[in-house]
């Protein structure tokens, strides 16, 4: 077809169209590398030169011309249409808009780690309410009414009723041994409050782990064979730690467990800190649940997971643990 003709044709399809997608199919019909003007640039070769010279500047010029007009069309429609499928003429290299991502928060991390660890050693993870009963927080603890050892903890009473926010995990202790035949082995994480001041070691609310073992023959020994491998499991085969006397009403003997601080920035560098309560479970405790004295014994221990977590983490006031400041949680 002659050049001219061609030109004829593509400027009266152009004219017509209507999307994108048509428009594109134009420019590959004539302007792509097969299409019709193309072909007639490349069969220039073959003329003899004047007329390959007059021929070759009148397509180039109807190349050009073209080229402009398919331009031309394609700003119109993408500015009076922006609704339809002509928005499929998209950069489908553009980076995406990636979605905000979460971060697992400190005290999080360090329970998993906490759990897998008893779990290892054959302790079952359970879970307690965090509004108890006046009678589960103490009584059943060896706590009763006016027992000076109240004091040890700051109490949020709920109004009207005996039920307060749980101060410890222990009340687990005697739910649990009420409806489950010894021997046995628990963990329970989580939530407790006491109405304390807050600094930067102290806050209304942290977390706890509770422990107990009970069975036949279950010592002391076991408790610090226990306690060794799952302090050296979060903390490295090096730890140091050691046994104090202390005193809780549900224990006897009672003790406190420290443990020497390795972290470099921690202001406590090179001394002892306290990080859990711990004994052999007093007869009471045992005889409140049903559970013959002479026959069963065993340990029981609070770990503080807050102090653990901000050990590990070098993080140096317990408060941002509670911040709810996803730069804070961000960085672990
Ligand atoms: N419940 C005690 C506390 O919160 C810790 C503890 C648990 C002590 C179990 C002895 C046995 O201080």
């Amino acid at each position: 077809m002659d050049i001219n003709s061609i030109k004829q044709e593509a400027k009266k399809e152009i004219d017509q169209v209507k999307r994108l997608k048509e428009l594109e199919q134009i420019f590959r019909k004539y302007l792509g590398k097969k299409g019709e003007v193309s072909l007639v640039l490349h069969s220039l070769k073959d003329l003899p030169e004047k007329e390959r010279k007059e021929k070759g500047l009148m397509a180039n010029k109807i190349k050009k011309e073209l080229n402009e007009l398919i331009t031309k069309k394609k700003n119109e429609i993408l500015l009076t249409d922006n609704k339809s499928d002509n928005q499929e003429w998209i950069d489908v290299t553009a980076p995406g808009i990636l979605p905000p991502q979460g971060y697992a928060h400190p005290i999080s991390l360090i329970q998993q780690q906490i759990e897998e660890s008893f779990q290892s050693m054959g302790f079952s993870v359970i879970d307690g309410p965090e509004v108890e009963t006046e009678y589960y927080n103490f009584d059943a603890l060896n706590i009763p009414k006016n027992h000076p050892a109240r004091d040890q903890w700051d109490t949020f009473w709920l109004k009207n009723l005996d039920l307060l926010l749980r101060t410890h995990t222990s009340p687990m202790q005697a739910r649990y041994m009420e409806k489950n035949n010894p021997p046995l082995r628990i963990i329970v994480p989580g939530r407790c409050f006491r109405h304390e001041a807050t600094d930067a070691s102290h806050d209304v609310q942290f977390y706890q782990v509770e422990g107990l073992m009970i069975g036949k023959n279950v010592s002391m020994a076991n408790f610090k064979g226990v306690i060794k491998a799952f302090l050296k499991d979060i903390f490295g085969p090096k730890l140091k730690m050691r046994l104090r006397p202390g005193y809780f009403p549900f224990t006897e003997p009672s003790f406190e467990i420290d443990i020497m601080v390795r972290q470099a920035h921690h202001k406590k560098l090179g001394q002892w800190l306290e990080i859990m309560g711990a004994g052999m479970v007093h007869p009471n405790v045992l005889k409140s649940v049903g559970y013959l004295p002479g026959e069963w014994q065993g340990f029981a221990f609070g770990v503080g997971i807050d102090r653990l977590a901000m050990l590990k983490y070098e993080i140096d006031d317990i408060r941002l643990l509670y911040s709810g400041d996803m730069r804070f949680s961000k960085q672990f």
